[in-house]
């Protein structure tokens, strides 16, 4: 009799249990952190955080992928040393020197002259003045400091270094100092032979670019990748 009245209160229970499932609506939870995440949202202020922010500045000193920094100040002495020891790492082949040349129209030639001799258009209607040949002995123009004026501007001349990419403004300087050779009648420079040494992967247009994200520099980026995350949350929190 006793266990007869029990099953009976099992039933009765179990029953009770079964019918107040209502499927239309979420079920009760067992540790709900396990189904719905502690996430933050982007940008988001939280007090966990330093500065109560979710979105944490990059480690100082990280570079984005791809992007290579230039070594030389924006100073006289910087001018001097690029001007004296950096050199262009793009090969001097036919199509390098084309593709400077179709750069130089767009960007230069309209204070610098197709010829490169300081007679652009803009000098011509007295826009501007002060625009020097590529020639002139006193200024003795080099690779690196061609680079260098694109990169920082030199007085009223602008700086390039948003408009062209680093293999653009090599590109362009190849081709401002065949404009100098011609300009001092010096024979023209010989063309490296397209695709050949062992900066080859820079001679095509199309690998210019991509050429930047190759496997080597990425191996070098490590700033940006997990470790160096981990590292910018240990030194903000300190
Ligand atoms: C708005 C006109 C203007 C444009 C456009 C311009 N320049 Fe210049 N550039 C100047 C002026 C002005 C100077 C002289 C600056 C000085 O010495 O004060 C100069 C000087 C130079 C020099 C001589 C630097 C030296 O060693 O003294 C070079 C090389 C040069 N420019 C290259 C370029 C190239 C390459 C481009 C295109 C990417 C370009 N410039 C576009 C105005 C211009």
């Amino acid at each position: 009799m006793k266990s007869l009245f029990r099953t009976s209160i099992f039933f009765i229970l179990a029953l009770s249990f079964v019918s107040c499932v209502d499927n239309s609506k979420p079920n009760y939870q067992y540790m709900p952190n396990m189904y719905e995440t502690v996430s933050y949202e982007p940008y988001g202020a939280y007090d966990v955080f330093v500065d109560e922010q979710e979105a944490k500045l990059p480690v100082e000193g990280t570079v984005s992928r791809g992007w290579r920094p230039y070594e030389y100040e924006n100073s006289p002495e910087g001018f001097a040393a690029a001007k004296a020891e950096n050199t262009n790492p793009l090969p001097y082949t036919e199509s390098n020197l084309a593709k400077g040349k179709a750069l130089y129209t767009i960007y230069c030639a309209v204070c610098h002259g197709d010829k490169g001799d300081g007679k652009g258009i803009l000098v011509q209607r007295e826009k501007i003045l002060g625009i020097p040949s590529y020639d002139d002995a006193g200024r003795a123009i080099t690779e690196g400091g061609v680079y260098h004026v694109q990169y920082y501007g030199l007085n009223a001349m602008g700086s390039y270094a948003s408009q062209t990419t680093i293999e653009e403004r090599w590109l362009i300087t190849h081709y401002v100092m065949s404009l100098k050779n011609e300009l001092l009648g010096s024979p023209s420079r010989e063309f490296t032979e397209e695709n050949t040494g062992a900066e080859g992967q820079h001679v095509d247009g199309e690998n210019l670019i991509p050429a930047v994200n190759a496997e080597s520099e990425i191996d070098e980026g490590e700033a940006t990748t997990g470790e160096g995350n981990s590292n910018n949350q240990q030194e903000n929190q300190n």
